[in-house]
């Protein structure tokens, strides 16, 4: 796909249900397109992706039907870009002419208010305008656009810091961030809770650090594991009543904590089991497209087919949560082999509230009837006879990480320990698969956990991963930036 192809299609269709009929045929080569392209690109091509999308938009097939869903979703992909490298003359037009409710619409909202700042005074004074339109743009359940509305908050923050240091104001500075940090404000606005922006305000971060490479693709699930996630996500979630009970605010910030709640414990008439299942519709999906993309690389690094049909592939998972990484190496597997794959799981997590969610994920098709499963709430309690029998001769162990060393409660040298103990009964190398937002402090205990494990560093990045949890939704596609790293042992 190519801008060319999307001009052509886009501005000559002869009728509104051929164009239909291209995007929906092409819509993952499209959106391929859009998301792959650098910054550099963008920058060298405003003009013409410019030209193609107002053209599009004043062209009578939009203006006649402007508020089909798939026309919608081509002037946001075109806006996306355009917001990334803050090309606002083009914003300010695209904006109106996207659907009133649309996540894209407040966030440009936004980044047309902060961009538009004329006098320092001004960052304060539109403080609450601006923060209402992000909060109204990550206020969606289906689609978790979290990460965009951090991104742009700080945007705002960083800018507004650096005018008024810029300007010596030291005392509206000192307003400006008292504005973010006020109890009153943390309330209105939830997502200022949230822990990444919380390092840009406590000054543990100073700088943008969005220097990533961006995923060549939109990820999207496989038909048989949507199934799954409607059968046991969607289904369980419409069932419970959760969703009409809380707001999606209180759901991500105080329920979930944004994927760090401690899910030993009840929330209000809450059971830890009903939080996973929470954690399950606002977090687990991007959790498993960005191990999905981790585990492509890894394969593709470790240039060998780890899949070797015989050999016991072993995959440890610390902080397993509710099966997370190992549905994502399975629905990997079945995507390139098409069949189920065999597995021997060890799942480490101490909520047994997730081991029971990671249960029910163990028994559906993506797993081979092969496939052995044990659970346990702390690594030293594996038995020495199951140590035994996934250190044999033929073993391919793969130990994972997915998100567990933000947690507080992580004793980083006992879990090096456990490790340091099954590889000094490997002969073959062993793996270890680290990933986390890429935050700096949520990465100290691991930095703490490499010394303490004898190591070489394969592969490390931080990319950008497009997904959309439905393969067929036309929501804008959701992207999270993820670090991750492969340790040979
Ligand atoms: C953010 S979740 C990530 C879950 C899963 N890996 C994923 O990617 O979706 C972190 C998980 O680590 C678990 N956890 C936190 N501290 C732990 C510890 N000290 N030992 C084992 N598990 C822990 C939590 O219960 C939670 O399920």
């Amino acid at each position: 796909m190519n801008l060319q192809i999307i001009r052509d299609n886009l501005l000559s269709a002869s009728s509104a249900s051929e164009l239909i009929n291209f995007i929906q045929t092409n819509r993952n080569e499209i959106e391929s397109y859009f998301v792959s392209l650098t910054d550099e690109q963008i920058e060298e091509d405003k003009f013409d992706l410019q030209s193609v999308c107002l053209d599009f938009i004043n062209s009578a097939i939009y203006q006649q039907n402007k508020s089909n869903p798939d026309f919608i979703e081509i002037v946001t992909l075109f806006a996306e870009l355009f917001e990334k490298i803050g090309f606002y003359g083009a914003i300010a037009i695209i904006r109106t002419n996207l659907p009133k409710d649309s996540s894209i619409r407040h966030r440009l909202n936004a980044v047309y208010l902060y961009t538009r700042i004329g006098s320092n005074n001004e960052y304060v004074e539109k403080f609450s305008e601006i923060l209402e339109a992000l909060d109204k743009a990550q206020n969606f359940a289906e689609v978790d656009y979290t990460g965009q509305v951090i991104q742009d908050t700080i945007n705002y923050y960083l800018l507004g810091k650096k005018a008024f240091e810029d300007a010596k104001q030291n005392e509206l500075l000192v307003d400006f961030k008292a504005l973010f940090n006020s109890p009153q404000s943390k309330q209105k606005f939830k997502f200022l809770n949230h822990p990444t922006f919380k390092q840009y305000l406590d000054g543990y971060i100073t700088e943008k650090i969005f220097v990533e490479l961006i995923a060549e693709k939109v990820y999207v699930p496989s038909a048989i594991t949507q199934q799954i996630f409607q059968d046991l996500i969607i289904d369980r979630i419409n069932t419970s009543g959760y969703l009409q009970k809380y707001s999606n605010d209180e759901i991500r910030a105080d329920i979930l904590n944004y994927g760090r709640a401690d899910f030993t414990e009840a929330y209000k008439d809450l059971t830890p089991y009903d939080r996973v299942q929470l954690y399950c519709y606002f977090n687990m999906r991007k959790h498993f497209f960005t191990t999905y993309a981790v585990y492509e690389k890894v394969f593709k690094t470790l240039n060998s087919n780890v899949f070797q049909k015989n050999k016991e592939l072993v995959f440890i998972d610390f902080g397993c949560g509710p099966l997370t990484s190992g549905l994502a190496l399975a629905s990997l597997y079945y995507d390139n082999e098409n069949e189920p794959i065999s597995i021997r799981y060890i799942g480490i997590d101490i909520a047994e509230s997730m081991l029971e969610k990671a249960k029910e994920f163990s028994e559906t098709e993506l797993f081979s009837p092969n496939s052995e499963f044990n659970f346990y709430s702390n690594w030293d309690l594996v038995p020495d006879s199951v140590v035994a029998e996934i250190t044999q001769n033929d073993s391919f162990v793969i130990f994972n990480a997915s998100y567990l060393f933000a947690s507080s409660s992580l004793d980083e040298i006992s879990l090096a320990s456990f490790v340091n103990k099954i590889t000094s009964y490997l002969t073959k190398k062993a793996y270890f698969v680290f990933q986390n937002p890429d935050r700096a402090d949520r990465n100290e205990k691991y930095k703490k956990f490499k010394k303490y494990v004898s190591h070489q560093i394969e592969t490390s990045n931080t990319q950008r991963i497009y997904y959309k949890n439905n393969s067929n939704s036309t929501f804008e596609p959701s992207s999270e930036v993820v670090n991750y790293e492969i340790l040979s042992l």
